[in-house]
């Protein structure tokens, strides 16, 4: 037997987009969430440097003007209508965070301050403009803690600590609720519910060099897919260029958006030769990919060549104490640099997945290329493909797809609660779970997790990362079916029911690994080069064979098969994307 609790909605994740869709939920209809990690400690609160909205608070903007920049930067994979409406959408998103508080920086007349970021253009690529909303450089970690304090206002009902571990659906495929595993205890859960908004974030932690928290590790995508949900464009993972190196910890597009430089070790600004428009501020698949370049070509710098340095040592003191003060300290604490006078160590890092659980632009979770919506299921944020960000996210997108599509996920997902009857839910957790957790649990001995993760993450870094290919890929697809295999056989040491974060860091390799293998197996089979997925055996863009996204599903014997389904497109002709 399991406790078993029944809500109207159930949200899993407390990041933006989950806490987003419980404030809308709850307005309306009893709502939980269920959380791995205090809300507060979502990685939310890791992105940086803004949400963008078409403000025109500092400069003419127009939300038709960041539409078109989000289609161009997404390599026209976007879906245009979800684009459209997501840059519409944004500027009453944005004064909605105001109004609840969030402490933007300020023009001198009082308005919403806006900075540059890469990618964010006026009149179609002309010049950078200025339309990312920023609160110095923590406007993730702001936005996190605004929406908190509206679901505590609302009362939202708040299980943290609490791992989902499985999805329960009925005969007719409608989702029912979820099976989650309590930290605290080793309890098992079930969860009942009308509406269940997936919204778990992303899946960075399967690379040895990332951005993610160790939090981010894929969860709602592999529990999803495991119960039959396809998953879209997993292929599409984005390389954010400014990594910290060796660390990988993000230093905000922010510093770029307020002037910074990328040199090689020469100290040239090469992204004068590969950006001449826009230069540094062009969109981060570009940039990781000029800094591969200038490191192939020698002119990487650091002990093994293979860094390029952020110069923000000609910005005014005062700009960086005022609206970086949070990358600089990274850069004193973790590289013992200063960057007010020193160059800063940097490289690429695995940041954010643009692919994951298909849904409409309600957040509906919808299957194969009929786009069927599976009732009662939603999913929001970056665990999502909506697709509005297509095979690179444009910067401080990210934010904005979460206060935009979490609110109207949460909305569809209350109407779907006033229409559907409660499903039904077994009373003990599901077979599937029960197996996972006690095959762990009572092998005596066998495989290490941690050296399964490790390897998973430096093959991931080597063979997947910024520049692809079909011998790298199918190398690492060989080496994931090994890994799998191996993780058949893990075995912990700590056998205990309370606080056993061995056996849930076990399970989310296992999330891991379905993530890494939908990602491999879907970048193999595309065949041209496409935002942040670089192929060197075909680094051309295929408009005529892959103008298309990718859903890959999982068989019984554990091989993949892909479908496809065509862009949404809208006004923008796809054209060669220069800056
Ligand atoms: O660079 C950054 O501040 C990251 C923002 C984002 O990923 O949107």
């Amino acid at each position: 037997m399991a406790t078993t609790h029944t809500y109207d909605a159930l949200v899993i994740g407390a990041g933006g987009a989950g806490m987003r869709a419980a404030i809308e939920l709850s307005d309306q209809v009893r709502t939980a969430v269920i959380s791995k990690l205090y809300p507060t400690r979502s990685h939310t609160g890791a992105a940086q440097g803004g949400v963008c909205a078409a403000l025109g608070n500092t400069e003419e903007d127009h939300a038709e003007w960041h539409a078109f920049d989000t289609v161009k930067g997404g390599d026209y994979l976007t879906d245009q209508p979800a684009a459209q409406l997501m840059a519409e959408e944004a500027i009453d998103a944005i004064y909605q965070l105001e109004r609840w508080g969030l402490p933007f920086n300020r023009t001198p007349d009082g308005r919403i301050d806006q900075r540059r970021f890469g990618g964010h253009t006026a009149e179609h690529g002309e010049r950078p403009v200025r339309r990312a909303c920023y609160a110095a450089d923590r406007t993730g970690h702001m936005i996190l803690q605004t929406l908190y304090q509206q679901c505590v206002k609302r009362d939202v009902r708040f299980f943290n600590e609490f791992y989902c571990l499985d999805l329960l659906r009925d005969a007719h495929g409608a989702a029912t609720g979820v099976v989650a595993y309590e930290l605290a205890t080793g309890e098992l859960h079930i969860f009942r519910a009308k509406s269940i908004v997936f919204a778990t974030g992303g899946y960075g932690r399967m690379f040895s060099v990332t951005s993610n928290a160790h939090a981010l590790t894929g969860d709602g995508p592999a529990v999803a897919w495991r119960r039959g949900v396809p998953l879209e464009d997993m292929e599409m993972f984005q390389f954010h260029p400014t990594g910290l190196a060796k660390l990988g910890v993000l230093l905000s597009e922010a510093a770029r958006g307020e002037g910074g430089i990328v040199r090689n070790k020469d100290g040239e600004r090469f992204m004068e030769r590969y950006a001449p428009t826009i230069k540094d501020l062009a969109p981060r698949d570009m940039v990781s990919r000029a800094i591969y370049q200038e490191i192939k070509e020698g002119r990487g710098g650091g002990p093994n060549g293979d860094w390029a340095y952020l110069d923000i040592t000609h910005l005014d003191p005062k700009v960086i104490e005022e609206k970086l003060p949070d990358i600089t300290e990274f850069a004193r604490v973790y590289l013992k640099v200063e960057p007010t006078n020193e160059l800063v160590p940097i490289q690429p890092t695995a940041h954010y997945a643009m692919g994951g659980i298909p849904t409409d632009v309600d957040g509906r979770v919808v299957e194969g290329a009929a786009e069927t919506p599976i009732p009662g299921l939603y999913a929001a944020g970056e665990c999502a493909c909506v697709s509005v960000h297509g095979a690179n996210r444009l910067g401080t997108n990210s934010l904005l797809d979460l206060v935009v599509f979490g609110r109207r996920a949460g909305v569809d997902a209350a109407r779907h609660v006033k229409e559907a009857p409660l499903g039904d839910v077994p009373e003990r957790p599901t077979e599937r779970t029960l197996s996972m957790l006690n095959a762990v649990l009572e092998r005596a001995e066998g495989e290490n997790a941690a050296d399964i993760r490790k390897e998973l993450q430096a093959n991931m870094f080597d063979l997947a990362f910024v520049v692809r290919s079909e011998e790298s890929l199918s190398k690492m697809e060989t080496i994931i079916g090994e890994l799998q295999e191996r993780f058949g056989r893990v075995a912990i040491s700590d056998k205990g029911a309370l606080y056993n974060t061995d056996l849930m860091e076990t399970v989310e390799l296992g999330f891991l690994l379905d993530c890494a293998q939908a990602l491999v197996v879907s970048a193999r089979a595309r065949t041209e080069s496409r935002g942040g997925h670089y192929r060197d055996d075909h680094p051309l863009r295929d408009d005529a064979n892959w103008l298309k996204h990718t859903l890959a599903s999982r068989n019984d014997d554990g091989s993949i098969s892909l479908d496809f389904k065509p862009v949404k497109m809208g006004p923008y002709v796809p054209m060669e994307r220069k800056y």
